[in-house]
């Protein structure tokens, strides 16, 4: 593999943020910010105490070669109030930072916003108050008098997107809001206060100024895949509008002085104008010297009429975030360093005067602390794969200056708190010891050598296992492979070994000493009333992809005990490398058992515990809202629901997807549990129906309810749809067949299956993988 050098005088950094890392949240006078209350103590202090340890942590930096660091001014701490009076003690600290930072060769980045915010300023309003926007200005003037002098490069706003719309849409960051309006019209002071205090850095004579925006191509699950994959019409308008609301809603006002065209109905509609005031583009649009570009992962969307609004992205209403069979970090973000490219060539295409910076990209992956070190090769391949797509880029033409790495240290992760682990270098939060991780060795050697080397980095193979263990080759392999006759230490010993090195036995290093099978099994139970379509699907879809991968297909049925007992003794012998699982209905304990075995299971549909086991489901509560809403348009009030069986998550989500929409229009529920068959549909219609109820309309959980709900209304004399209007689910061949035809809600059964398949061979190859969610589509019959 050819070497990629990077250009001359490329910048090779780390980023880091003020909340994240400092602690120290009451010392020398900063006052309290609105991550202190979010957090609510469980986190945020101490942090990595850099507050107190910055000195080690620079000479860290200065030992792995870095050339520039960003890290974040907490505003509480410069001014406890938010403005007026300037906590002296808490510039001294910044003024030190620079200094110790310059004395290392370090240049020093400063972000001035990285989303804590004074208290004191959110109890008047926060940034939905318009004077905060004046008061950030006053801030970086502030801050800008003391360490402008040393500091050339600067950044207003880290990712103003997440600010807002999580901040104050979603709420899972704080302030912990949820008003869609008060989102947009913060995300617009936040933009305004951009402005602003670019013009008081600029007064101040700073170099360098710009703002660092989050930003992530959106595809669709085709395009994730495929680039040149065809994009259905409602598809591209569901990317699009997503890509507005993202990307374009913070790039077209700062880089071109304009909100999108077709972004301002929408803040209409849900925030009204009145905040965007004359002359606010004209100072937002002023031109930024560099652009910060943080990049993480891609959005995937399609379209789904049904779908709610996403709560962090007011708006998208139809657009359903959907997930394919891909890699993921730890924090379940797909893994595509490709994505990278997409984001640098729309900007190099759309703003080609922009000069560009990688602020921050990194990968949070669990680490183990071994007596050697924290081997963590997931993290170093992340971010060769993403620097192999930078280079691809610059040589594209994209001008990127330099790349800073996400993160320097383990830190605080935001609403996660301590668990996630995006550093280079570990921190033990109990002694705040600091210990390099082989990702940080590797960076230091990228850096020296201004680009990656001829050689990927090297996984653990059997042998380094072997040699780490001090047990041969064969007794590794026979124990990852689940043979439970090697000696109970020894066996503790390997797998103490497989976990210190992040050792993955995959089927191809398997295959070195052991019997790999290449086979699969595909499991199935007998197939529930109408299941049968998608059963058949399965086995047609499944064999075809697999077979095509080169495995073998062994079908195995579970339909009692003794079957079950004789798959997972198939399983646990590693007659197989991995499972299809088409889970019975109702109490399932296979499941369990099955992903207890190691080997790597996939299902149809989501367990009871959705984390169990890599699953593909459908959009079940998505399509009972599409059928709950459609009943609504027609104009019916008075809808009753059958739903059943209870045990059956699918049921559960369908039921809560009925409820939701109901309660959207402040409607009331008539609930009627029912069973499988349609026999049960008929009587829960029965039970609905007498009494004083009057319903106009029912929505059943399965097509078979609803068929026996149709049963009940000739019984009784009502007109479909006259008098009771009726949808299923499942789109079932019957469902076509009624008099009059049923409409319903049809389940996408090739690509579920599709999906299970291509999902079993992300896992044998040993890649993390997350939960699959397809979308569900209205059939409207004549029923309604
Ligand atoms: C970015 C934030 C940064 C960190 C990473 C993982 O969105 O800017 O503070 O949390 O994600």
């Amino acid at each position: 593999m050819r070497t990629a050098l990077f250009p001359e005088g490329f910048i090779w950094g780390v980023s880091t943020s003020a909340f994240q890392i400092e602690g120290a949240t009451d010392r020398d006078g900063r006052g309290p910010s609105i991550w202190d209350a979010f957090a609510g103590g469980r986190y945020g202090d101490p942090a990595c105490d850099h507050y107190l340890r910055h000195a080690e942590d620079v000479r860290l930096m200065r030992d792995l070669g870095i050339a520039a660091y960003r890290f974040s001014v907490s505003w509480p701490r410069v001014l406890p109030e938010g403005h007026g009076r300037v906590n002296g003690p808490g510039l001294d600290f910044y003024d030190r930072l620079v200094d110790e930072l310059l004395a290392a060769g370090i240049a020093p980045y400063a972000t001035l916003y990285h989303w804590d915010l004074p208290q004191a300023l959110q109890d008047a309003g926060g940034w939905t108050a318009r004077d905060t926007a004046r008061h950030f200005a006053d801030y970086a003037r502030v801050v800008h008098d003391r360490i402008g002098d040393r500091v050339d490069t600067w950044f207003t706003f880290n990712e103003p997107w997440v600010a807002a719309f999580l901040g104050h849409a979603s709420g899972v960051h704080a302030p912990g809001l949820r008003s869609a309006a008060d989102a947009f019209v913060g995300a617009h002071h936040m933009l305004l206060a951009h402005g602003l205090g670019l013009e008081a850095l600029r007064a101040g004579g700073a170099a360098k100024a710009g703002i660092v925006l989050n930003l992530s191509p959106v595809l669709t699950p085709a395009q994730l895949g495929d680039m040149s994959a065809d994009v259905p019409e409602e598809d591209a308008e569901a990317a699009a509008r997503i890509d507005t609301l993202h990307n374009r809603q913070f790039l077209e006002p700062v880089l071109r002085g304009r909100y999108p065209a077709e972004l301002l109905p929408l803040i209409e509609r849900i925030a009204g104008l009145g905040h965007i005031r004359d002359g606010d583009l004209g100072l937002i649009g002023r031109p930024v010297d560099l652009l910060g570009v943080n990049y993480y992962t891609p959005i995937t969307v399609q379209a789904q009429p049904s779908a709610a609004a996403d709560p962090a992205f007011p708006g998208s209403e139809g657009v359903l975030f959907s997930s394919v069979p891909t890699a993921v970090t730890a924090m379940g973000w797909p893994i595509m360093p490709n994505g990278l490219s997409l984001v640098l060539r729309r900007l190099s295409e759309d703003y080609p005067e922009t000069e560009l910076m990688i602020t921050e990209n990194g990968a949070d992956f669990e680490d183990v602390v071994t007596g050697d070190g924290i081997h963590d090769v997931d993290r170093i391949s992340f971010v060769e794969e993403h620097l192999r797509a930078l280079r691809t880029s610059i040589d594209e033409g994209a001008r990127v200056r330099g790349y800073l790495l996400w993160s320097l240290l383990d830190c605080v992760e935001w609403a996660d708190g301590y668990r996630r682990k995006f550093g280079i270098v570990h921190v033990d939060f109990t002694t705040q010891r600091r210990l390099l991780k082989d990702s940080a060795l590797w960076y230091r050697d990228v850096i020296k050598r201004n680009g990656l080397g001829s050689q990927r980095p090297k996984r653990p193979t059997l042998e380094t296992v072997a040699a780490r263990a001090g047990a041969s080759r064969a007794t590794v392999s026979r124990v990852v492979n689940g043979d439970t006759r090697v000696n109970p230490d020894v066996r503790a010993a390997v797998l103490r070994a497989v976990q210190e090195l992040g050792y993955v036995p995959n089927a191809a290093a398997r295959s070195l000493v052991t019997r790999r099978t290449d086979s699969v099994a595909l499991v199935l139970s007998v197939p529930r009333h109408g299941g049968e379509a998608l059963t058949s699907a399965v086995v047609q879809y499944v064999t075809s992809v697999l077979e095509g991968a080169g495995k073998q297909i062994t079908l195995m049925l579970a339909d009692t005990a003794e079957s079950h007992r004789r798959i997972i003794r198939h399983v646990e012998a590693r007659q197989v490398d991995g499972v299809v699982l088409v889970p019975p209905d109702g109490p399932d304990t296979l499941t369990e058992r099955l992903a207890r075995t190691g080997v790597p299971v996939v299902l149809l549909g989501k367990p009871v515990i959705a984390s169990l086991v890599p699953h593909v489901d459908v959009d079940n509560a998505g399509g009972a809202r599409a059928a709950t809403r459609h009943l609504l348009d027609r104009g019916r009030r008075r809808i009753g629901v059958i739903c059943g069986p209870m045990d059956l998550v699918a049921v559960q989500d369908r039921l809560n997807g009925h409820l939701a929409t109901l309660h959207e229009d402040g409607l009331r529920p008539a609930i009627a549990l029912a069973g499988l068959d349609g026999a049960s549909g008929a009587a829960a219609a029965r039970e609905l129906l007498s009494g004083d109820r009057d319903l106009d309309a029912v929505f059943a959980t399965s097509d078979e309810l609803a068929i026996g709900a149709m049963e009940t209304a000739r019984e009784k004399g009502l007109r479909v749809p006259q008098d009771l209007a009726v949808v299923g689910f499942g789109d079932i061949h019957a469902a076509s067949c009624t008099t009059p035809p049923l409409t319903t809600v049809r389940v996408p059964a090739a690509d579920q299956a599709l999906a299970l398949a291509r999902l079993l061979l992300s896992r044998l190859e040993g890649r993390h993988t997350s939960p699959v969610v397809l979308p569900t589509r209205l059939v409207v019959r004549a029923t309604t």
